[in-house]
């Protein structure tokens, strides 16, 4: 299939090159020429494990191209996927205006059939406005149909989630669209649901909020364990074990962040509330989230008494591992918050260090070579990141070159029992408290 991808940002990107290596002709279309020109010359602009093989070895193939004109990509593909950012308002809601720019551009460029599919995550009800916008501005009166087809990738494992999907959603109204959007995914040989395109839209969302409300469950029972003395990772694990339930995403910890999940149940209880049907229980989910932060700088508070002058090592700055994304990072709030109570912060991340410098929030924080360098004179270390280098540390040459050896560990990363026989003070979340006596 010919296909284009207007926006080459990380959904857009990563759809685009495994389309392309699955044997689809694709044209990663982006307005920012700069990066257009970085792409072709072969530089990837965000780290994603397994990406940077798959566009060369796609580029090398001639199924992959870029370009920063809308009207090559509709020209040159029956298929046009919008995967433009949907920014968060301050308000809760989503700035759809990418979205309906590039709805009229394609309109305007439009001179035969296409199916405009919606990739980007979007409110339920974009895809009537995505249609009724391209009728609009449809010069040449060219017939379209318009599709939802959300996306369902984790930053640091796209690959794998996109080329081995749980499930694929089209939502669409016309049967000749549906039948196009099945072979553009015949390849990947997972379950299509077929669904209309506020389904499709909703499902997205729930799902999300799903996911985020299993987070803030969790951490719920782990203030619960800290204060009856019951261990969070083993209440998971024996309710995880109900296979209804399932043990991913029960991993208790100082809250989700990320681009998607607070955005995606800010604009879920929005939604809902405009439609007159307010979301109750996911204000509860926000809530949780925020709290679990809170309660994570208490511990340290109340650990260090005064934050002032301590020398703290922060392990991790994105908001996950396996990423360099800081985009609304629980790690970056936390190294800001005690910065402003003039802390002296030392980070470090495997993959976040680039774009953390770009942060103000976190300028006053000094960077280390390494995890163990950030550990020099500490006072404490505080595991914000769960990167699996972490775990690997040498922990006795950590304990040696901290000044107090205490560690807060914001993602249950390290093992309560060998950080108390090597001496150390450990505060982790929802399990025992480690002080030596
Ligand atoms: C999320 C969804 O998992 C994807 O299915 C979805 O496609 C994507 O949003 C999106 O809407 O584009 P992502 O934001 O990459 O993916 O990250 P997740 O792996 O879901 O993690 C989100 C946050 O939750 C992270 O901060 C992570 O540390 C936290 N988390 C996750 C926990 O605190 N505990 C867990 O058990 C799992």
């Amino acid at each position: 299939m010919d296909i284009s991808i207007i926006g080459s940002g990380y959904v857009g990107l990563v759809t685009g090159a495994c389309f392309a290596d699955v044997g689809h002709n694709v044209f990663c279309v982006d307005n920012d020429e700069r990066k257009i020109e970085a792409l072709r010359a072969g530089r990837i602009p965000i780290y994603e494990p397994g990406l940077e093989e798959i566009i060369h070895r796609n580029v090398s193939a001639h199924r992959l191209h870029f370009s920063s004109s809308i009207q090559e990509g509709v020209e040159k593909s029956q298929i046009v996927f919008i995967a433009v950012p949907t920014p968060q308002q301050p308000n809760g809601d989503v700035d759809l205006s990418f979205i309906e720019k590039v709805s009229r551009e394609i309109a305007g460029v439009l001179t035969s059939y296409r199916v405009i599919v919606d990739k980007s995550t979007v409110p339920v009800k974009t895809g009537e406005r995505v249609a009724e916008t391209i009728k609009r501005y449809n010069r040449h009166g060219a017939k379209f149909d318009v599709v939802s087809n959300p996306e369902f990738l984790r930053e640091g494992c796209a690959i794998n989630d996109l080329m081995q999907p749980d499930r694929i959603v089209i939502g669409a109204q016309s049967q000749h669209a549906v039948d196009l959007m099945k072979k553009v995914y015949e390849p990947f040989m997972a379950p299509i649901l077929v669904t209309d395109i506020s389904s499709a839209e909703l499902i997205k969302h729930a799902a999300n909020s799903f996911l985020a409300l299993k987070i803030s469950y969790i951490n719920a029972i782990a203030a619960i364990c800290e204060v009856s003395g019951a261990d969070v990772e083993k209440v998971a694990d024996g309710i995880g074990t109900d296979r209804r339930i399932g043990r991913q995403f029960l991993n208790a910890g100082i809250g989700y962040g990320g681009s998607c999940f607070p955005k995606d149940v800010a604009a879920f209880i929005h939604i809902s509330d405009q439609l007159g049907v307010p979301f109750d229980l996911l204000r509860e989910v926000q809530r949780i989230n925020a709290a679990q932060k809170e309660r994570f700088l208490k511990l340290i508070r109340d650990a260090l008494w005064v934050l002032r002058e301590k020398k703290i090592a922060v392990w991790g700055l994105t908001f996950k591992p396996d990423t360099d994304d800081v985009r609304s990072s629980v790690a970056i709030e936390l190294i800001s918050k005690m910065l402003s109570e003039d802390a002296h912060v030392t980070v470090y991340d495997p993959k976040g260090m680039d774009k953390a410098r770009e942060l103000k929030t976190i300028a006053g924080a000094k960077f280390a070579a390494s995890a163990l360098e950030a550990t020099d004179g500490a006072e404490a270390l505080v595991i914000a990141t769960e990167w699996k280098e972490f775990a690997n540390v040498d922990l006795a040459e950590v304990k040696r070159r901290m000044t107090t050896p205490i560690v807060f560990d914001g993602r249950n990363l390290l093992n309560p029992e060998t950080m108390g026989e090597l001496g150390f003070q450990y505060h982790s979340i929802g399990r025992a408290q480690i002080i030596p006596r």
